[in-house]
């Protein structure tokens, strides 16, 4: 498949190289295409992987992945062009985090999210949360002592969900459809309970799963 990741920083990187590893082609797109970030990790991910624009990585892509900054993502859904990303599954990793204290707090929540404000800019996407409640250290191939994590999505649309559980799948993670994109009021505040426990325990080799 054909994918466009948005974000140059860790997530991006990560989860651009775990797609690259199972046979995708990627865009890794920046606000400028010669981002010194994505370049060097286009240089070492294979010939797979390239970079250009949030604008050229959408063009690009049949799905794509947004793993920006929160305060620059309306940004850089406006300069990839909100027409580019109609009728694709857009994997939305971001988390609304407002920075200043030890551990960071959500810039919205409880009634809205950023999940829902994605699905706003972009009503002809399909968008579905994933990814944002565990470090980037863990979103490929997580391998952590007490077993295997769950993945809980969020999303308004069953075929995108399937696209996406599919490459969470491949990535070896069991994955927990919570619901429509509002669920997203649900899987952001556990950004922040993944950072809180981290912080308060120095270790960062953790995620989340359901018992029954
Ligand atoms: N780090 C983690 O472990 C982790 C885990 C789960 C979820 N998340 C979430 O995933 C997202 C990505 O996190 P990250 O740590 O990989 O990277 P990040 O530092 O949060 O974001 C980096 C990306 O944001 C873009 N950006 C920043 N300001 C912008 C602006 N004003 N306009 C347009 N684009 C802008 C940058 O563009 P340029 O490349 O052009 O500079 C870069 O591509 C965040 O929402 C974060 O909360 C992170």
């Amino acid at each position: 498949m054909r994918i466009g990741v948005l974000g140059t920083g860790v997530v991006g990187q990560t989860l651009g190289s775990g797609l690259v590893g199972l046979g995708h082609e990627v865009i890794l797109g920046a606000r400028d295409a010669n981002n010194p970030k994505a370049v060097e990790w286009a240089a070492g991910a294979g010939e797979r992987a390239s970079t250009g624009t949030f604008a050229d990585a959408a063009e690009f892509a049949e799905l794509i992945v947004l793993a920006t900054l929160w305060e620059g993502t309306e940004n850089a859904l406006s300069l990839a062009g909100h027409d580019r990303f109609a009728g694709k599954t857009v994997i939305d990793t971001t988390n609304p985090l407002v920075f200043g204290d030890a551990v960071p707090s959500l810039a919205l929540g409880w009634n809205d999210s950023a999940g829902e404000q994605v699905q706003r800019w972009l009503p002809d996407a399909q968008v579905v949360k994933a990814f944002n409640i565990v470090g980037a250290p863990h979103m490929v191939h997580p391998a952590l002592p007490g077993g295997s994590p769950d993945m809980f999505i969020a999303g308004d649309d069953e075929t995108a969900k399937a696209a996406v559980t599919d490459i969470l799948t491949a990535f070896g993670w069991s994955t927990i459809d919570i619901g429509g994109i509002a669920g997203s009021r649900l899987l952001e505040p556990l950004c922040i309970l993944w950072v809180l426990y981290g912080a308060q325990t120095g270790t960062w080799n953790h995620a989340f799963k359901l018992l029954r």
